[in-house]
């Protein structure tokens, strides 16, 4: 029996669990133990915490794995690099998963590409050359994911505790400063194989904005002109090779400024979490995109086969008891549009600071 090696067991990493089950594959995953649904549902579950690179790379030497995957979290995708390029497996190469999980080495990358960057600098304290700046600039830990620590700044005399907040949310201790990309914001959803890469979707993403700028939404599929797409294509492709991605699935976020351009925010080597790549895409496309990414982990060609009808599909998070409410009259209206529900944290209700102390989502799709 094929054996694959998932890396977290949360909510988002069980659908890949169940697909690969359903694949045929017997499902060794990794996981802090917690409670999460993974535990169940894998053939074997190891209680590791999936930043234990060392302990989890042994029990793979002993499983043999066929693959190595997981879908959204920067944090597991690290242990996905290290793991299965020491195992000789199919992957990402590690300067690749360093430069697309540090968010100073691929800004870093973007100019070395020639692609158009926004000022920056890496600080771990406020510093005298950062009034070089033109304002607003953004702040952000250099190696975090999920909005942790984020903070839009207009004021300078904001700008020493916005990264002091992110310094002390970075693993390596170090914040990024950079000027702000103006415009509305989208994300780029791909699949590769062997350095080829084939755009999926693109996706309307909707977050609360200044200050911190927690995902409220996303939507697929986008509509874009010729022209406009043209240069998504351009600019993002670029990137992904800026960033030397060659396998599996990547999450680009970038804006489209006022005056047309396109410019990236960052992009991971991994599925968009938020139900992105989990869902959205498949739902929007007829595509499945978790079964490519577990044929690309094993060194097989992705599968482009159209498995169920294209259709607009939206993800929307619930902040307060206002959207809890909405979405209740939505679910009574129109319960056909209804995809998904998640479980709801009414104790995270006035104490939402980032993306993980959301109180859940509901998925809803219509004909297109
Ligand atoms: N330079 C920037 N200009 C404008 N908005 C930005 C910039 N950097 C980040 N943002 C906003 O903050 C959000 C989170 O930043 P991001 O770099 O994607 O960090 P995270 O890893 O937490 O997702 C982005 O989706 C975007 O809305
Ligand atoms: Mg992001």
């Amino acid at each position: 029996m094929k054996k694959i090696v998932i890396i977290g067991a949360n909510d988002f990493q069980n659908r890949l669990i169940l697909k690969a089950k359903e694949m045929g594959f017997e499902t060794h995953v990794f996981a802090w133990k917690d409670g999460s649904v993974g535990e169940q549902t894998a053939d074997y579950f190891y209680p590791i915490s999936i930043v234990e690179t060392d302990q989890i790379l042994e029990k793979c030497r002993e499983i043999q794995p066929d693959a190595v995957v997981s879908i959204a979290s920067d944090l597991a995708n690290i242990t996905v690099g290290k793991v299965a390029d020491e195992l000789g497996l199919p992957c990402n190469s590690p300067e690749c998963v360093h430069i697309s999980t540090n968010k100073y080495a691929m800004r870093e990358a973007f100019i070395k590409a020639g692609l158009a960057t926004p000022r920056f600098y890496r600080v771990d304290r406020m510093e005298v050359y950062l009034f070089g700046l033109k304002l607003p600039v953004i702040v952000k830990p250099t190696d975090r994911s999920g909005s942790r620590a984020i903070t839009k700044v207009t004021d300078f005399e904001d700008l020493e505790a916005a990264i002091k907040k992110a310094v002390s949310q970075s693993f390596e201790k170090q914040a990024i400063v950079e000027e702000y990309i103006e415009g509305e914001e989208y994300s780029y959803e791909t699949i590769s194989y062997k350095g080829n890469h084939t755009n999926l979707a693109i996706t309307k993403k909707y977050t609360t904005g200044a200050p911190n700028f927690i995902e409220t939404g996303h939507v697929e599929p986008c509509e874009f002109s010729e022209d406009m797409l043209y240069k998504i294509h351009y600019v993002m492709k670029k990137a992904l090779k800026a960033l030397k991605i060659t396998d599996g699935a990547s999450h680009g976020e970038f804006k489209i400024t006022p005056d047309g351009k396109v410019r990236i925010i960052e992009i991971g080597s991994r599925m968009g979490g938020d139900c992105i790549g989990s869902d959205l895409v498949s739902l929007s496309t007829g595509y499945d995109y978790m079964e490519m990414v577990i044929d690309t982990a094993c060194g097989n060609p992705p599968r482009f086969v159209q498995k169920t009808v294209p259709k607009k599909a939206a993800v929307r998070f619930l902040f307060t008891m206002e959207d809890v409410e909405e979405m209740r009259r939505l679910e009574k209206e129109h319960p056909e549009k209804i995809y998904r529900i998640s479980d709801i944290h009414l104790s995270n209700l006035g104490k939402v600071s980032d993306s993980s102390t959301r109180l859940g989502y509901y998925i809803t799709t219509e004909d297109l």
